[in-house]
């Protein structure tokens, strides 16, 4: 295991997973407690608002759009190449909305995770909210899970619950579980965090 334990955290959008974690890295301490620091914030967008986010809490970012790579492969080839320049012993997924390729998925086994807006084994994929409240759910919520070959499936880390209210869109729902996301990523960071030390 790499020491000290560098996390490298991928968005794609507003990056407000990572900011949590962020915060609660610098709030914690996980430096002295963990020997853990968040080395770099990497997006596949250029215009993602979480790099800014990233910039003003005082973390390296990189850029690395898929748009100019020919095949998936190419980019993923390309990615791991930029998050191994940080020694990374835990890669976090935040929001960061690519398939990933095998080759990408074995080679950080066991230190890859990632966040889903739904209770998991339901609703993998897109859509998530419309599709609890479509389904009639009186339950939705988010997971952390490692990741394995399989789009949205993997070990379970950590889970959080919110009602599904009757005159709930997807975008209230989204909300309150983001607010969710926002305490179990964290946690769950920590927790693995404290199962390496
Ligand atoms: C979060 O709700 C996260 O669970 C979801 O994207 C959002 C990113 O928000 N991830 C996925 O849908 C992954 N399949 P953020 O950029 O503000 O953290």
């Amino acid at each position: 295991m790499p020491n000290p334990k560098n996390i490298v955290i991928l968005i794609s959008g507003s990056g407000s997973n990572m900011a949590a974690i962020a915060q609660a890295a610098q709030q914690q301490d996980w430096k002295n407690q963990f020997g853990a620091s968040i080395a770099a914030v990497i997006s596949n967008r250029p215009d993602a608002p979480g790099l800014r986010l990233a910039q003003a809490l005082g973390i390296a970012t990189q850029v690395l759009s898929h748009k100019d790579f020919d095949s998936r492969e190419a980019f993923d080839a390309a990615l791991m190449r930029l998050i191994d320049g940080y020694q990374p012993a835990l890669v976090v997924l935040a929001g960061f909305m690519r398939i990933l390729t095998p080759g990408f998925v074995g080679h950080y086994a066991g230190r890859l995770i990632n966040i889903h807006p739904s209770l998991l084994p339901a609703f993998t994929g897109l859509n998530t909210h419309q599709r609890a409240i479509e389904a009639g759910c009186k339950q939705a919520g988010c997971t952390v899970h490692q990741v394995t070959a399989e789009l949205d499936h993997g070990p379970i880390l950590a889970q959080a619950a919110v009602p599904v209210l009757p005159d709930d869109t997807a975008e209230t729902l989204a909300a309150r579980v983001l607010v969710q996301e926002h305490l179990l990523y964290p946690l769950a960071v920590r927790g693995w965090l404290q199962t390496q030390a």
